[in-house]
């Protein structure tokens, strides 16, 4: 494949995952836009919708030009894929429900397929369907259960890989208090099983005061409401942290916080999450992200807020605008999301930031920073919402939601602030993924040809040079290590501000994360990144604190437990 030409900054992966997956191509597979063409395509058809409000579109479009391509600002994957395109589906995220029945479990199938096709991915809760072996009238037969179900929506999801635009991403989730608990947390151990899911426990406040109490817990048949048996509270416990600390998965999500924060519960309750989980969601409601590249506001060592706050600003009208030009999947999807309004503005680069300024990603300086950029974030997008919310209208559910009850006059948008993980947008932006610490200081980078290098992160680069150390022979063990650790004559300074995911303590990633959920109306995807050598007891005491601390859900990664995982240290590509 021809790459394609470009002034931008971007780097050579950046431009491969850009010709492969975003710009658009002719008939032989090559790109026939730029980068530039790209960020253009998407500025003027997310500022049509400025016309409808009475502004110019092409003064608008000339601002959300330079605040894409100046890699300050990206909006979610689909966004750059589909605006200004025939299929113009433009949200990342989906909840969708499945109903106790054989039409509506392949209504959701069909649902997920027209999602997926378009660069969406899908988040289910399951705990509606009746157990296994549970009595179906209509044929006398027995039901097959969720994790049964689970198993064509990840069949399809297979099928559907190849002509989407990306890998078909799925949440599934199990309330703690379903009969089918047992087999859908043990489902994973096997490798084969669900490889297109990402499962969590939907844990409630009840679970939690049985176990803490070492009490049985009552498992309900959601069909009947009636308990079907007990099992003892810190048994499920032991299961569930077994296999994360066995796999990753399943990963927790908290249902009572998820349910105090949702803005609408005249709408009802939420269920279920998107499949990284950064984004609670009523069924069939979807919400469109996108990431303010932290790394680039950086002013004579110091956060530039100034420049911070008009970027918020002009980010939550862009996402206000995406929704006006979204064409969505379905008619239930396109209403409950008008409803709603819901974005989700967040961050990536956060590692990279603390870098910038000095500040090990391992200390309290860094958790205060967090919570003081975010604070700020959320303030700025919640003022710039209202603002819109009084020239354009408030969201259509306002009347009786949180906003309304706490005196706000107004509001467009029922959520501002989503921390998402960046995945590809970050590899774009060329920057440190959402708000983790840095995964490897240097790796080995294979081309398609066959052609290998060494990726050195240029801030570490440029610190060994500055110290005059031998790059070639640090790099060398980073190679080898993975981090800095354990590597002599290596200044203890640098080894604490370049410290690498698996170094970071537990205590540490989670008050990251929680300082970002303090100030983040959606949730926050982060990952607990943990040794190999992490003792089991230690992923059940990491989830309970989780839940202390207010956060909405928690993903563990253990090294090496899971082999196909898509972030391997070091080496591979
Ligand atoms: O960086 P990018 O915009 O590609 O995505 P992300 O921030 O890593 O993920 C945000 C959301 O996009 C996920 O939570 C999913 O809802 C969706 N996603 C997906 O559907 N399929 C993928 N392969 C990756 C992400």
């Amino acid at each position: 494949m021809k790459l394609p030409r470009t002034d931008l900054p971007l780097s050579r992966p950046a431009l491969l995952v850009l010709a492969y997956r975003y710009l658009v191509r002719d008939e032989k597979g090559d790109p026939v836009e730029t980068p530039e063409e790209m960020f253009w395509r998407v500025a003027r058809a997310v500022a049509e919708a400025e016309r409808e409000f009475g502004e110019d579109p092409e003064f608008w479009a000339e601002r959300f030009y330079q605040l894409m391509a100046s890699l300050d600002f990206l909006p979610n994957s689909p966004t750059l894929m589909n605006a200004g395109l025939p299929l113009g589906q433009l949200s990342a995220c989906f909840v969708l429900p499945v109903e106790d029945s054989l039409e509506a479990i392949f209504e959701a199938l069909k649902a997920a397929a027209l999602i997926h096709k378009s660069g969406g991915g899908t988040g289910f809760s399951f705990s509606r369907l009746r157990p296994k072996g549970d009595v179906v009238r209509t044929t006398q037969g027995v039901a097959s259960g969720p994790v049964s179900f689970m198993r064509v929506f990840d069949a399809a999801t297979e099928a559907i890989k190849q002509g989407g635009k990306r890998r078909g991403a799925n949440m599934g989730i199990l309330r703690v208090d379903h009969p089918d608990i047992e087999e859908f947390i043990l489902i994973k151990r096997d490798p084969r099983e669900l490889r297109n899911f990402n499962i969590s426990v939907a844990v409630t406040e009840d679970f939690i005061k049985a176990l803490k109490q070492g009490a049985d817990f009552p498992l309900i048949n959601p069909r009947t409401g009636q308990e079907t048996r007990r099992v003892k509270a810190r048994h499920l416990f032991d299961l569930l942290t077994e296999s994360a600390w066995m796999t990753g998965d399943p990963g927790v999500i908290f249902l009572d916080t998820i349910n105090r924060a949702n803005p609408t519960p005249l709408l009802g309750p939420i269920e279920s999450t998107n499949p990284c989980g950064e984004q609670p969601l009523l069924p069939y409601e979807s919400c469109n992200l996108g990431s303010i590249n932290l790394s680039r506001f950086v002013k004579d060592r110091q956060v530039d807020y100034p420049r911070l706050g008009k970027t918020v600003r002009l980010a939550v009208r862009f996402l206000d605008d995406v929704i006006e030009v979204n064409r969505f999947p379905l008619p239930q999807i396109a209403r409950i999301t008008r409803l709603n309004r819901k974005i989700g503005l967040g961050v990536m680069g956060f590692a990279d930031l603390l870098i910038r300024l000095g500040i090990p990603y391992d200390s309290a300086e860094a958790v205060k920073l967090a919570e003081e950029i975010m604070a700020f974030i959320e303030r700025e997008s919640v003022a710039e919402s209202q603002r819109l919310g009084e020239i354009r209208g408030s969201f259509p559910a306002f009347p009786g939601s949180l906003w309304d009850e706490k005196g706000f006059p107004a509001m467009r948008n029922a959520t501002t602030t989503t921390v998402a993980p960046t995945g590809t947008l970050s590899l774009i932006a060329g920057t440190s993924s959402g708000i983790e610490p840095l995964f490897a200081l240097a790796y080995r980078r294979r081309a398609l040809e066959g052609v290998e290098w060494t990726e050195i992160h240029p801030e570490f680069l440029k610190a060994l040079e500055e110290r005059k150390l031998p790059v070639e022979d640090i790099v060398a063990e980073v190679l080898e290590r993975g981090g800095l650790s354990g590597i002599k004559g290596v200044p203890e300074d640098l080894k604490r501000l370049f410290v690498t995911a698996f170094e970071v303590s537990p205590e540490r990633h989670l008050a990251i994360q929680a300082a970002f959920q303090r100030h983040t109306h959606n949730a926050v995807s982060k990952t607990i990144n943990l040794p190999e050598d992490t003792p089991k007891e230690e992923i059940g005491r990491i989830y309970l604190k989780a839940y202390e601390l207010g956060l909405k859900g928690v993903t563990i990664y253990r090294y090496g437990s899971r082999p196909e995982a898509p972030l391997r240290l070091a080496r591979e590509e």
